[in-house]
């Protein structure tokens, strides 16, 4: 081979690579999307079947002042979805605990949704 068709050969390599990366990272961004959207809604259904009983639209019917509208939350000094997290597993004064129904990663990804809401002042679907 000469030295222009060993040129040619390895860009064409080169390009090959390219592509393939190309691929792969799409490919990657296409599911780190979709599983962005799964845990939204998963985050949505594990509120839906535990919390919302009384947290319904993100207030509380039992006590009026523990809402998880941001306010609150900032108030009570739990304006971290760590702390709602912890929350949910293990309760926090009159409420109980939901850490054995709520999963594994479940507390973090009811929290994340929670947290989400609460800046979005809880009107979006
Ligand atoms: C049976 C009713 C009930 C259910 C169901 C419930 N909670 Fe609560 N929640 C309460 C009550 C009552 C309080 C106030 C507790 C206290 O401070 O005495 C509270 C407080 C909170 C707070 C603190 C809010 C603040 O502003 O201080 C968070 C966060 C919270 N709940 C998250 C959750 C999550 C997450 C779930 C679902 C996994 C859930 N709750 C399910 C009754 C409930």
């Amino acid at each position: 081979m000469n030295f222009l068709s060993k040129f040619i050969f390895y860009l064409k390599k080169l390009f090959d690579l390219a592509i393939i990366i190309c691929f792969i990272s799409s490919t990657f961004l296409i599911q780190s999307n979709e599983s962005l959207a799964l845990s939204k809604s998963q985050g949505e259904n594990l509120f839906i079947q535990h919390c919302a009983g009384c947290h319904v639209n993100g207030g509380n019917i039992i006590r009026r002042k523990k809402t998880l509208k941001l306010a609150a939350l900032k108030r009570n000094g739990l304006d971290n979805p760590e702390s709602i997290a912890k929350i949910a597993r293990l309760g926090i004064g009159s409420m109980s605990g939901y850490e054995k129904v709520l999963g594994e990663e479940g507390d973090k990804i009811v929290a994340n949704w929670i947290w989400e809401q609460s800046q979005n002042a809880w009107v979006q679907g």
